[in-house]
């Protein structure tokens, strides 16, 4: 595969690193960028010479500026940088905080990066949203609004470029082991039955995903079929869930604190 130079966003998080290392172990150059400077030079140390850091609030317009002015080579833009906070939406004080971050931020860094993508003969935007992106979920309701937004984004934006030579990626996580996840979350998912994977599994499936071009893809089995199910009939899925909710709740009140899937 022909050698890409990616801006990756929350590239000091969980599913970052793992993703940057692939990257680079793939032969791709990569801007690692996030707003801990020493996270990011430490990382950048470790990836070696085809890795450069850049760190910059992705909330902030100053933030983004300073990324498009670094970013004037780049081919490739992965929105990965993202929040949660796991607990009942009456309790929830960061609405704001998460829709920007996961929806408003990476739209905003989209269309300032979007000229010099639209120069490139082969270029990609790789947004990673998440199976509450297409499943609401009890406890996760601001964090489904912000990742279904990231999710019409991607598919509305992939049509409007049809015609030019940019594709628009979505790629879905279902549970992954990252400290997004409290130990609230991992019990809960622990007594649901849900399955988590590594870091280095959803990186594989980018750096997959990135090779092939496809426009979707949901990681983790049943988890896809209930995409699809969901999609179909959503009474069988909130049916489900209601069956599930007294043991969401006793953590959701419980926690009270940030996770996410
Ligand atoms: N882990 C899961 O279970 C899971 C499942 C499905 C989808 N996802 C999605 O996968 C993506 C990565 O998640 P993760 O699990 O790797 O989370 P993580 O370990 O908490 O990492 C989040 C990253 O986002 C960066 N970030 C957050 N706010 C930022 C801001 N305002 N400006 C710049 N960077 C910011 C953080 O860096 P700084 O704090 O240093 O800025 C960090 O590098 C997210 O979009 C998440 O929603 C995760």
């Amino acid at each position: 595969m022909t050698a890409r130079h990616i801006l990756l966003t929350g590239a000091t998080g969980g599913i970052g690193r793992a993703t940057a290392r692939a990257l680079v172990d793939a032969g791709h150059r990569v801007i690692l960028t996030g707003r801990n400077e020493n996270a990011l030079q430490q990382l950048a140390r470790q990836l070696g010479e085809r890795a450069r850091a850049v760190s910059a609030d992705i909330c902030s317009a100053s933030g983004r500026d300073a990324l498009a002015k670094a970013c004037h080579e780049i081919d490739t833009l992965i929105n990965n940088a993202g929040i949660n906070d796991f607990g009942l939406f009456d309790d929830c004080h960061s609405v704001e905080s998460q829709i920007t971050t996961n929806l408003v931020a990476p739209m905003l860094l989209t269309q300032a990066l979007l000229p010099v993508l639209k120069t490139r003969t082969d270029a990609r935007i790789i947004n990673i949203g998440s199976t509450l992106g297409s499943i609401g979920y009890p406890g996760y309701t601001t964090y489904c609004a912000s990742k279904f937004g990231l999710r019409g984004f991607t598919e509305a934006l992939e049509r409007e470029l049809a015609d030019t030579s940019v594709r628009v990626q979505y790629i879905a996580p279902r549970a992954t082991d990252t400290d997004i996840n409290t130990d609230t979350i991992r019990q809960m998912n622990n007594e649901l039955g849900s399955h988590t994977d590594s870091a280095e599994t959803v990186a594989a499936s980018i750096v997959s995903a990135l090779e092939d071009g496809r426009p979707r893809t949901y990681i983790g089995w049943p988890e896809k079929l209930f995409v699809r199910i969901n999609a179909l009939l959503p009474d069988v899925v909130g049916s489900s869930l209601k069956k599930q909710l007294p043991i969401i709740k006793r953590y959701a009140r419980s926690g009270q604190s940030h996770g996410s899937r």
